[in-house]
């Protein structure tokens, strides 16, 4: 499973890496951004799905 912001709809609200730290990270600007390649490792699955639930602008997609 991966995960993957989409830049264009992201507005930074911060509700992916708030409640899924070990997936996605802020950047400068306050925008989400995938931890590393997005690769979501065993045990965090469940997390990834909360966090594609709790995006406002439907910005996360679970590859
Ligand atoms: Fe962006 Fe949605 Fe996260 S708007 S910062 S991807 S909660």
């Amino acid at each position: 499973m991966k995960v993957k912001i989409d830049p264009e709809r992201c507005q930074g609200h911060g509700r992916c890496y708030d409640l899924a730290p070990a997936l996605f990270a802020e950047d400068d600007e306050g925008y989400g951004q995938v931890v590393g390649d997005g690769a979501v490792p065993d045990g965090e699955e469940r997390t990834a799905r909360l966090a594609v639930a709790n995006c406002p602008e439907r910005a996360i997609e679970i590859l």
